[in-house]
């Protein structure tokens, strides 16, 4: 590890005790989730429902991993699609994996955000699968796909509920590879207050994760990696950045 990167993990690693900062960050998460703030920004032209923090750490995995493949449930505007298919562009571009894609799943994807994400320049590494992401025919589609491949990220975005969250990590969690992550997002809503969710289905004890503490305890091949979170401090993914570790 270079000089720069040990002086970050230093930094990054002192948040974790640093009261203010955690009190800050938690502070911002809390009060920006009724302004909608995840619904602000696009990627190359698409809406992507996401904090900016933690497109950035999926850049900085990106880069590093190298995959083959990124599996993605919950496609909505395509916003998350384009950006990991640009990533491996860019991958592609610096001498990484040629034929990389991405394989989105969604259980409603709407007409119009199928004709934008099918007319992006980007497309031709995208896959759209419509059905619900625990559907046995949904799931072994996406098995067919990851099959044969050398470096896979998963990435878990639909239903929020613990339920669906912990169907979803089982199905696709074994489909890391060993060293990747499996990105589960919006465990920040068992941080927010119950108000946060609204009339959905999911809430503080019924979420993101709760799925993710339930999946660990019978899968020590996966830990949190909690440099991730320390780093970002502001994330809808707290405690969901899975690293697959054999
Ligand atoms: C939060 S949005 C995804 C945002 C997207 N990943 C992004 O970053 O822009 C959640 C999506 O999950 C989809 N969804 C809900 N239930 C689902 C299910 N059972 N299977 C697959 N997708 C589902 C919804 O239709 C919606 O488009």
């Amino acid at each position: 590890m270079d000089k720069f990167e040990t002086e970050v993990q230093a930094r990054t690693a002192d948040n974790a005790a640093n009261e203010t900062l955690q009190t800050a960050a938690q502070g911002f998460l809390t009060a920006s989730i009724g302004p909608k703030y995840s619904y602000n920004f696009s990627w190359l032209g698409r809406p992507i429902i996401q904090y900016p923090q933690d497109i950035v750490a999926m850049q900085e995995l990106i880069w590093r991993l190298q995959p083959d493949l990124i599996i993605e449930t919950g496609i909505a505007h395509g916003g998350s699609l384009i950006f990991s298919a640009s990533m491996l562009e860019l991958n592609a571009a610096c001498g990484g994996p040629k034929d990389a894609e991405v394989l989105g799943i969604d259980i409603d994807i709407r007409a119009h955000n199928r004709e934008a994400i099918e007319a992006h320049p980007l497309f031709r590494r995208i896959t759209m699968i419509e059905g619900s992401s625990v559907s046995d025919v949904v799931i072994s589609q996406v098995r067919a796909k990851a099959d044969g491949k050398r470096s896979v990220m998963v990435c878990l975005d639909s239903n929020h509920t613990h339920a669906h969250v912990l169907a979803e990590l089982k199905a696709y969690a074994p489909l890391t590879s060993v060293g990747s992550y499996c990105v589960v997002f919006d465990t920040v809503v068992e941080n927010l207050p119950a108000a946060s969710s609204g009339d959905r289905p999911w809430g503080p004890g019924d979420n993101p994760m709760t799925a993710a503490r339930a999946f660990l305890v019978d899968h020590p091949n996966f830990e949190i990696d909690s440099s991730i979170d320390h780093k970002l401090l502001i994330s809808v993914a707290p405690k969901g950045y899975l690293r697959r570790t054999r």
